[in-house]
């Protein structure tokens, strides 16, 4: 099978490290990729969110199938575009993928599947938000109705900080992605992430993750994509993964059904877990990064098979093969980040760290230069390992850490710190 991966991230790496073990690929190329997958796939350079130019792309390399990575071109439709033309493909059609571009439709969602999250309310102009804010009072959470590259919620503990929020957003600070806000109860609890396959009908877990979200060690500073993950995440016990299996994914899938807009791909679960019972925070149409990480290094070359099977609406048939494993990820980012940070210095000792089928080192934003890795990006590599228990793949992914030679960048050194104690 012939296939084409979209995305240049370290959860693209990851992908397609996976199904390059599957024997059932015979060739893959990933746009635009970046230094790590050239070195297992070959990269082309394509306008991913043009969906004419990538079923033109397919069309001319006798691509089978496609995995769309990012939620960009999944909020752009090209996956509609791909399977007009007759392509097989892993991610949401446009309509679908409103599940994460607009916060009011999964609250609608929610609202019609039954399905447990925060209290809310939805607003277009400023004057009717304040109002609210000041009946209900803080901690409150105010959140763009779209797309703001994880920038968009503001988790207000006082009231002052939420009509400030909600100034910005009516202001244009996120575009248009600010036109509409949500209001929410702040929930307390533990969070994690659920990742289910979906083929439009059937729902398969395929693993449970906790990220780390904020820069500092201990949770502290400002806010990222993520500094590190591991799976699974011992707060979602296979009690409580199946009741969020059957209160929040299924009617959300049966919801989307009904509406005639069935969801297909992996949908990504953000749960806040307390006393026991599963509430929603926020559903994406992708893989987590770095959360896809630590799964693609559990799931290993199955992950086609299982991707393949949602694509073809055959879930009902097929299951995973857990090896009862840990994994886990810890980001390397360009000093700086997430603020301004540099970028072409270079990274060396990539060759010492011993990878293999529990040792990987996933490139984010990497380039190569003369035969030299150098940064390109805030993230850059996800050094990522897998163990019997959590503090072993903890252990394995630090000791390669240590091996890699790259002053002007750092690293959290407490990734899973939550789950190990
Ligand atoms: P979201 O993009 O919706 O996941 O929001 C980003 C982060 O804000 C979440 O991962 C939570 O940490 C936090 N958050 C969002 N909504 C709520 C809420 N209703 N209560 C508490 N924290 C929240
Ligand atoms: N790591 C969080 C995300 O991918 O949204």
């Amino acid at each position: 099978m012939n296939i084409l991966i979209l995305g240049g991230g370290g959860r693209e790496h990851s992908i397609a490290w996976a199904v390059m073990q599957n024997p059932k690929c015979d060739k893959l190329i990933v746009a635009p990729g970046n230094a790590g997958i050239a070195q297992i796939a070959e990269c082309a350079s394509l306008d991913i969110e043009n969906g004419a130019a990538v079923v033109n792309f397919c069309e001319g390399n006798a691509i089978e199938f496609v995995i769309i990575g990012p939620e960009a071109p999944l909020a752009a439709g090209v996956s509609d575009r791909l399977r007009d033309a007759g392509l097989l493909v892993f991610g949401p059609s446009q309509a679908a993928a409103e599940l994460e571009a607009s916060k009011r439709f999964t609250k609608e969602i929610c609202d019609a599947a039954g399905a447990p999250t925060a209290a809310y309310a939805h607003f277009t102009g400023a004057d009717a938000a304040r109002a609210y804010v000041k009946t209900q009072g803080a901690p409150i959470v105010v959140k763009a109705d779209g797309l703001a590259a994880g920038k968009g919620v503001i988790v207000a503990e006082t009231e002052e900080q939420a009509l400030a929020a909600i100034d910005d957003m009516f202001g244009g600070e996120f575009g248009a992605a600010g036109a509409e806000v949500v209001i929410e109860e702040f929930m307390t609890g533990e969070e994690a992430s659920f990742f289910v396959l979906c083929d439009g009908e059937t729902a398969l877990p395929i693993g449970t993750a906790q990220d780390h979200k904020r820069v500092g060690e201990g949770d502290t500073g400002p806010n990222t994509g993520g500094m590190g993950a591991y799976s699974p995440a011992p707060v979602l016990t296979d009690e409580i993964a199946q009741k969020a299996l059957d209160a929040i994914i299924k009617p959300t899938l049966a919801e989307m059904a009904r509406r005639g807009t069935p969801y297909q791909g992996v949908l990504y679960a953000g749960l806040m877990i307390e006393n026991g019972q599963p509430r929603l925070v926020e559903y994406n149409v992708r893989f987590g990064d770095p959360e896809c990480q630590v799964l693609m290094m559990r799931l290993g070359a199955q992950a086609l098979d299982l991707m393949q099977a949602a694509a073809e609406g055959r879930l009902a048939e097929a299951q995973v093969n857990w090896a009862h494993d840990h994994a886990l990820t810890v980001v390397m980012a360009a000093n700086g980040y997430p603020g301004s940070y540099e970028k072409g210095s270079t990274i060396k000792g990539l060759d010492n760290c011993g990878e293999d089928s529990f040792h990987m080192v996933f490139h984010a934003g990497t380039s190569e230069e003369d035969g030299q890795i150098v940064a390109t990006g805030g993230r850059v590599l996800n050094v990522t390992a897998r163990g019997a228990s959590l503090s072993q793949a903890r252990d394995r992914a630090y000791a390669m850490v240590d091996r890699i030679d790259w002053p002007r960048g750092f690293c959290r050194r407490d990734i899973g710190w939550r789950a190990l104690g």
